[in-house]
């Protein structure tokens, strides 16, 4: 495992076309959004705050956008067949489609990212009103997935959409019981702490080369097939960071194994296109959130119980090494929550998986608590590996 240094920018921040200043939102196309949004509202915690759909005018397609701390998602479905929407959702199912960074001009992010490589795949509109304008373009990434680039003004810039201003002309506010029960009982969720895209054979250095040629992004951790894998499967990952570790985006290619790579079947599923395999949300404390989510019924990948019989040894004598405190929380909850832990030399961090959020196995969410340790459960790995294996092996996918 190495870790790059990172260059610090000499522009200025309010001056550097590229300096991301957050993840504007993540939108997923999905096959029913209506339906969808409650989904990940009953189940993950989401507000569901506003809408864009018929009723406010918006006639090719029906936009919710859920929150939950400074989390944006946004669940797109397309309501007429020429929405390119229609045709990704049947070669993809439902998933990450846009990964949308707030900048302070999106029309110069985008001309700079041109000027470095990038492909354009939206031109750059300004939808405005009385209230203010937003301005989006966006550039391809891997697969089909896209960056958009969002610059606001007015009611629309971003501190006043946390406060609950309109995400953008079109949208208006719903409420909902489900947003009054997930008031009252809170997932804890606070921001995307990461997010794993999944290439194909040999096409990670690819998109690592992009990433720092591109957006200026710069290599955080890389992992190969010995630290990732069992006997059977295995993975290589490079962990891409932006330049003011805004966001961290680990890419993930498979490696050749005696039976088949989660990665790979990842791919199989999404009709061989890259795309985003999880979406890490980061909490303060794991052991609430997790416990919430239980209680709401979110499938999380389970580990055998003699997971529990070596990780204490293994993350304390880690922590201990480096002089930190040993890990603080309740070490049989952790056990009865089925949580995960890894430690560096940095300290540690607690860790779970979901399933699939969808009938294919492709997207699924992890819910992840730090205390110290800015890595990514490399520890885990193998013991998670031998999970994910049993799982495709009840899918037939292994
Ligand atoms: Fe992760």
């Amino acid at each position: 495992m190495t870790r790059a240094a990172h260059t610090p920018s000499e522009v200025p921040a309010a001056t550097d076309p590229l300096h991301l200043i957050d993840v504007d939102h993540v939108r997923c196309y999905v096959g029913n959004a209506k339906q969808a949004a409650y989904f990940y509202a009953h189940t993950f915690g989401f507000q569901i705050s506003q809408l864009a759909d018929l009723t406010t005018g918006s006639r090719d397609e029906a936009d919710y956008l859920l929150t939950q701390g400074n989390i944006r998602l946004m669940l797109t479905t397309p309501l007429t067949k020429d929405h390119p929407a229609a045709e990704e959702l049947s070669l993809y199912g439902d998933g990450v489609k846009d990964v949308a960074f707030t900048v302070h001009d999106a029309v110069k992010t985008y001309e700079q990212a041109l000027r470095n490589g990038a492909e354009p795949a939206r031109e750059p509109r300004v939808i405005s009103d009385a209230n203010g304008a937003v301005t989006v373009a966006s550039i391809k990434t891997y697969g089909r997935c896209i960056h958009t680039f969002v610059s606001r003004t007015g009611r629309y810039a971003l501190p006043m959409v946390k406060q609950g201003a309109e995400f953008m002309p079109v949208f208006k506010h719903i409420d909902s019981p489900v947003n009054e029960h997930n008031r009252k009982h809170p997932c804890g969720l606070k921001y995307v702490d990461h997010l794993v895209g999944n290439v194909e054979l040999g096409k990670m250095d690819h998109w690592v080369e992009w990433y720092e040629n591109v957006l200026g992004f710069a290599m955080f951790k890389h992992f190969d097939d010995k630290d990732i894998g069992t006997q059977y499967s295995a993975l290589m990952s490079k962990v891409m960071s932006s330049g003011n570790n805004l966001i961290k985006m680990p890419i993930n290619e498979p490696a050749p194994g005696l039976k088949k790579s989660q990665v790979q079947e990842f791919l199989d599923w999404h009709d061989d296109t890259p795309g985003v395999q999880h979406l890490a949300l980061r909490t303060d404390d794991e052991l609430a959130s997790v416990a919430e989510l239980r209680r709401r019924g979110v499938d999380f990948l389970s580990l055998p119980d003699s997971y529990y019989d070596i990780v204490w040894d293994r993350v304390n004598t880690m922590l201990k090494k480096h002089g930190h405190d040993a890990v603080r929380e309740d070490h049989d909850r952790i056990k009865d929550l089925g949580i995960l832990v890894d430690a560096d030399d940095e300290g540690y961090l607690l860790q779970l998986f979901t399933k699939p959020l969808q009938d294919r196995p492709t997207l699924f969410f992890e819910i992840i608590c730090r205390r110290g340790s800015q890595s990514f459960g490399k520890g885990n790995f193998k013991a998670l590996f031998e999970a994910l294996e049993l799982e495709q092996e009840r899918r037939g996918n292994l």
